[in-house]
């Protein structure tokens, strides 16, 4: 796409970014909507974040993306944040508007639009959740749930202070079992969801005892690259619905884009093969 001089700007800013996925979903989307506009990666290290965000809302961008590990920093940052990012502790996505830098965060919009996208038949009041994790996911997914009306939330973490500190902050029930979880800690449950980093590539595989998780319970994990982990692959050969981590990423992506360059962008199928051709 050859830009114009009016041409929208926007970016995600991250340290490092270069293995950042957004540049090529962003770009995907301008080209198909044949957008005079353009979405960069920002390399901004942390002690530069605040003067990085100052001087991009004077070179005229529309917003930007926040990744690690600025995004608490972005919360710090920015004028005002919405009500979720308040209660995530963290901002990944910023609209420069009247001289004000607004945040907000869309993971945990992003968490749900993908589980209800995947899997339409499932329902928030079919049980409670079991969270694997307590880190910045965590939260977002613990939020989304809450919100979503999730019977119940039961963190399992490595760090029983970590799940503690979890629980105790957010508004919803929410309560900490034993890590890693014992069969019993998934009975009646609805869906698991994997938010720790385990399963990744370079990490441990998450592997847990899943005879205790109802016929019919979701299995949802966070982790995208691989695609298909460990935990996903053992939830699908006991007969369980599973979702995987790259539409959360798709999704979250979705309100920045619509405020900056002023389309709704949709995740297709063709978007998934374009990226994961990367
Ligand atoms: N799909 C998406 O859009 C999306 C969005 C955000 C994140 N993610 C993925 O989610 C994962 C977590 O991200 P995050 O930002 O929440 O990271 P984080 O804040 O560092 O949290 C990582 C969590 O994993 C746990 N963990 C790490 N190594 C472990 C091990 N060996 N055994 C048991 N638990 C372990 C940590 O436990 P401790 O607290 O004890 O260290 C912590 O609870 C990453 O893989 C990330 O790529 C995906």
């Amino acid at each position: 796409m050859i830009l114009s001089g009016a041409a929208r700007l926007a970016g995600v800013m991250g340290w490092p970014v270069a293995h950042s996925l957004s540049p090529r979903l962003h770009g995907y989307w301008l080209r198909h909507h044949g957008i005079d506009g353009a979405y960069l990666p920002l390399p901004v290290r942390p002690e530069a974040f605040e003067r990085a965000l100052d001087s991009l809302a004077a070179l005229g961008f529309r917003g930007v993306n926040v990744t690690l590990p600025h995004k608490p920093a972005a919360l710090a940052a920015c004028d005002s944040v919405d009500a979720v990012a308040a209660r995530i502790g963290a901002v990944n996505t910023i609209v420069f508007e009247d001289g004000k830098a607004l945040g907000s965060n869309s993971d945990a919009y992003g968490f749900l639009e993908h589980l209800r996208q995947s899997l339409p038949a499932w329902r928030a009041d079919a049980g409670p959740a079991v969270v694997l994790g307590a880190g910045g996911a965590a939260r977002a997914v613990a939020v989304a749930l809450i919100d979503a009306g999730v019977p119940g939330i039961r963190i399992a973490t490595r760090s029983a202070e970590r799940a503690a500190a979890l629980a105790s902050s957010l508004d919803g029930t929410l309560s900490t079992v034993a890590w890693p979880p014992p069969p019993a800690a998934l009975a009646d449950a609805g869906l698991l969801v994997n938010t720790t980093s385990l399963g990744m590539t370079g990490q441990p595989p998450l592997t847990i005892d899943l005879s205790g998780l109802p016929a019919g319970a979701a299995v949802y994990d966070i982790v995208y690259n691989p695609l298909e982990t460990a935990l996903l692959a053992e939830a699908r050969r006991r007969g369980h619905p599973a979702v995987d981590g790259l539409g959360m990423l798709l999704h979250q992506a979705r309100p920045g884009f619509a405020r900056w360059f002023g389309v709704e962008p949709e995740v297709t199928e063709d978007l998934r093969r374009f990226l994961l051709g990367a």
